[in-house]
């Protein structure tokens, strides 16, 4: 049996068969960060300090040369070949903290309406056991049978008595998974989806204020994670929610906020519109409007979900004004397109 060995906690995980690194932490209830699970995004990056892996097929922006050369591995396509691997897991005691994810599990969709010209909302009820899941974490959504690929898609909601899963889609255009949502998915439709997983999930040890950050359907795990804090957790500390939106038409769940905002004094939801006029509001793009909202942010935490370009800009504006590395966290919509086979002398053996 193969085992993967974590420093320097220097405990051990048994490998099931055909399982990618990340998966085997995954089963185990390990939380690794990582985004597309396809070799694109480059987070799920992780040390090998010894044995063998084969990579499988990732993009170079995400494994450069260096890295590969320097032991790195993309854990969410390499598959160790060794009968030991050991990986540096960073933290002394290796703690799970996680749910670990399901494969399969079989949804009726229940409800599918528009929230707004270009984003679908599914409302998904397991029909077996409840999904567990953590606010912030994200499944993936496919029909491997009718060959529509698997994506990824933040949970919008908490865990309640229905055990729905909410799913907010933004429509891509040409993409293969988010036209089959929009276009051919009904309601009374069987679905399968797999997770949770991901790491974009709120860290209980920061006792500070916060700030989200949110695009597009972006606004999804943001919602999941606001209406844990508020709703669930009885947080304490000042939180605000800044939505990117082109026009007024593609602002949503101004409900739920409303209704945050009046009864929890703390909560402050506003939006910034980048494509039309918002008169008495925010008008142009968040990462430039930052300095003069928020021009300290040294004592939060901060919190960006949207396309890989709106976290990119809203990352380093925040870090600018001075919140620590540490608090920042970021969930990139990444594309999850397959990488291209590289030539056969980058296939890492
Ligand atoms: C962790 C995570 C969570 C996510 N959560 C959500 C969510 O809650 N809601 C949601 O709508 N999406 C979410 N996404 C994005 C989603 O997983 C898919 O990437 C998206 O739906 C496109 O898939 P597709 O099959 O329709 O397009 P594809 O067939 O994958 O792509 C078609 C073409 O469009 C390009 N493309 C892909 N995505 C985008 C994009 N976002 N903007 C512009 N061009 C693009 C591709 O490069 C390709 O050229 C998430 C992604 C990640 C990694
Ligand atoms: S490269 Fe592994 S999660 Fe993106």
């Amino acid at each position: 049996m193969k085992i993967i060995r974590m420093r320097p906690s220097g405990k051990e995980l048994a490998v099931e068969e055909g399982e990618s690194i990340l998966g085997t932490l995954e089963r185990n209830g390990f939380a690794l960060p990582n985004n597309c699970r396809a070799g694109a995004c480059g987070e799920c990056k992780c040390k090998v300090l010894s044995g063998d892996f084969d990579q499988g097929l990732v993009m170079d922006m995400a494994l450069s040369e260096e890295d590969r050369a320097e032991g790195w591995a993309l854990t969410c396509m390499a598959k160790q070949t060794s009968d030991v691997l050991e990986i540096d897991f960073g933290t002394e005691d290796a703690k799970p903290k996680l749910f670990p994810p399901r494969e399969n599990v079989y949804c009726v969709v229940v409800d599918k309406f528009p929230r707004t010209p270009s984003i679908i909302e599914l409302r998904l009820r397991p029909l077996g056991q409840p999904l567990r899941f953590w606010p912030g974490q994200y499944v993936t959504l496919g029909d491997r049978s009718a060959g529509i690929p698997e994506r990824c898609y933040s949970i919008a909601n908490i865990p309640n008595r229905e055990n729905e899963i909410v799913l907010q889609v933004t429509r891509v255009k040409g993409g293969q998974t988010s036209n089959w949502i929009h276009d051919t998915l009904a309601e009374g439709d069987n679905v399968v989806i797999n997770g949770p997983y991901g790491t974009f999930i709120g860290d209980p040890s920061a006792d500070t204020p916060v700030l989200c950050l949110a695009s597009g359907s972006g606004l999804a795990p943001i919602i999941s994670l606001a209406s844990a804090a508020f709703l669930r957790g009885g947080f304490r500390h000042p939180a605000t929610i800044l939505f990117s939106a082109r026009t007024r038409d593609d602002v949503y769940e101004t409900g739920l906020f409303a209704y945050l905002k009046a009864r929890f004094r703390m909560f402050n939801f506003r939006y910034t519109l980048t494509r039309e006029p918002n008169p008495g509001g925010l008008e142009g793009r968040l990462p430039a409007q930052l300095p003069s909202l928020f021009p300290d942010l040294s004592g939060y935490s901060v919190y960006i979900a949207g396309s890989p370009g709106f976290v990119d800009d809203c990352a380093a504006a925040a870090l600018a004004l001075g919140l620590p590395p540490e608090r920042l966290h970021q969930e990139g919509f990444v594309s999850q397109v397959r990488p291209e086979t590289p030539p056969r002398e980058r296939l890492v053996g």
